[in-house]
């Protein structure tokens, strides 16, 4: 089965967060090699890194699912993703094709958010789409399934989790968002519904073809044309 999500499904939601890579790789893109030994992934998160993570996560649309829409850190339940029980409807719960998907808890409880999954298992899935339940706390160097530690059957996340489009913003901004999300914010209890998927735990819907590249080229290339 071949879900084109993206052209048919929830237009508004996805464009939303590729609009925002723009803004984010332009406000705060800060490619600074010093960032990895002065907080993630080398040392602990630091506090800068922490505070430029929020300002990724609320300008990147994460909210739009994991929080409801509601773009606002005083929400009492920031970040903890969809709140109802299996077969609900509301924010943060999708119908893609036949199947029921349901957006994360994000915060750091480590029972029902991220708090159970290292850091690098929440890069894998932000970099790699990788499901953090299901793939090995490994560092990746590859994007061929079987290689360089990447799963050889890779279970992804389910649409509409925008992974395809998070995987380009930089190292730097990807270990802020994590810093923010692992060592930010409080932790909320919130058991989120298992998301439904296909057999191949989405692979056939997250090919180069459907959601391109997972390096976009050095510009120009393709269409991209500079005329000052
Ligand atoms: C359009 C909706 C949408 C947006 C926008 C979105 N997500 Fe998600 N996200 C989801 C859904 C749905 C899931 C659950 C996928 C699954 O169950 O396989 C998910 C899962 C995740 C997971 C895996 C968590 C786990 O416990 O498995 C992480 C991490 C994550 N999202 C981070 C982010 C971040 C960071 C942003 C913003 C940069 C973001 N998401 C934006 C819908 C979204």
């Amino acid at each position: 089965m071949h879900i084109r999500y993206k052209q048919i499904l929830w237009p508004g939601i996805y464009l939303l967060p590729i609009a925002a890579i723009a803004l984010a790789a332009a406000g705060c893109g800060g490619g600074s090699s010093s960032t990895a030994s002065s907080g993630l992934p080398a040392s602990k998160a630091t506090l800068a890194q922490v505070q430029q993570g929020q300002a990724v996560v609320t300008s990147f649309g994460c909210t739009d699912c994991h929080n409801r829409g509601v773009d606002n850190p005083a929400d009492t339940h920031w970040m903890a993703g969809f709140i109802g029980a299996s077969g609900g409807t509301g924010p943060g719960a999708y119908q893609i094709g036949p199947f029921a998907t349901y957006a994360a808890n994000l915060t750091p409880d480590t029972t029902t958010g991220i708090g159970k999954y290292s850091d690098n298992q929440i890069y894998n899935a932000l970099k790699y789409g990788l499901d953090p339940a299901a793939t090995p706390d490994v560092t990746i160097t590859s994007t061929t399934p079987g290689q360089g530690n990447f799963p050889a059957t890779p279970h992804y996340l389910a649409p509409p989790m925008p992974w395809p489009s998070i995987r380009h913003l930089s190292d730097t901004q990807l270990w802020q968002i994590i810093a923010y999300l692992k060592h930010g914010i409080t932790a909320v209890s919130n058991t989120v519904p298992a998301s439904q998927g296909p057999p191949d735990f989405w692979a056939s819907s997250y090919t180069a073809a459907a959601v391109g590249p997972a390096v976009i080229p050095a510009y120009p290339s393709g269409n991209e044309l500079f005329q000052p």
